[in-house]
């Protein structure tokens, strides 16, 4: 595969993640828009931005990384910013998953945001934490200017999972 192919495909993944919410703009305009709204006091909803902004930033990273030829960088960045065991991931543990264990990841805030979560969503963004682990371990196999497609294939699922989510729920 070409640098400019691999780049592309990338940057396709990544337009996709975020054009969900223009596409969901249109669909507006000529059908309601379905999606269950979040009543999260102030100070919640800023936090909830907050770790949103930092996924996509985290995701714009790994495909840099995958893009320079380095798997196993880009799967550093997603076992720690967006996987099962980042601080991101926190609030979407099952209930009491990280009770005793890592609790020191679990803050204050990520508790209360458990909590405040719909169960439905909370799973949501357990899946995408899970997909983006799955990347890593999958990045980490791609040899140096390697083959970047199975970790394509594997960085596409974490899209979709952010995209299922910004389908179903949105801020009140
Ligand atoms: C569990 C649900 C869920 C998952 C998973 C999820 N998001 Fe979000 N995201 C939301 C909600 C809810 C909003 C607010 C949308 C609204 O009110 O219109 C949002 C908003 C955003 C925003 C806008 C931030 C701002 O400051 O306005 C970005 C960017 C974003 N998400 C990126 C991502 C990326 C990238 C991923 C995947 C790596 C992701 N999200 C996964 C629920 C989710």
């Amino acid at each position: 595969m070409k640098a400019t192919t691999i780049i592309a495909s990338a940057g396709i993944l990544v337009l996709g993640a975020v054009g969900v919410a223009a596409q969901q703009q249109d669909h507006m305009s000529m059908a309601p828009d379905t999606r269950r709204p979040l009543d999260f006091p102030d100070h919640m909803r800023r936090h909830l931005l907050m770790n949103m902004r930092s996924h996509f930033e985290a995701l714009g990273d790994i495909v840099s990384a995958l893009g320079a030829g380095d798997g196993p960088k880009a799967g550093q960045i997603a076992k720690e910013r967006l996987g099962l065991e980042s601080p991101a991931a926190a609030a979407c543990q099952k209930p009491g998953a990280k009770a005793d264990s890592e609790s020191s990841h679990m803050s204050h805030m990520a508790a209360m945001m458990g909590e405040f979560m719909p169960e439905q969503m909370r799973a949501m963004g357990f899946a995408m934490h899970e997909a983006a682990s799955d990347f890593a371990v999958e990045a980490a196999k791609m040899p140096p200017g390697g083959d970047p497609k199975p970790a394509l294939i594997a960085l596409a699922k974490v899209t979709q999972n952010c995209a299922a989510c910004h389908a179903a729920y949105r801020l009140k």
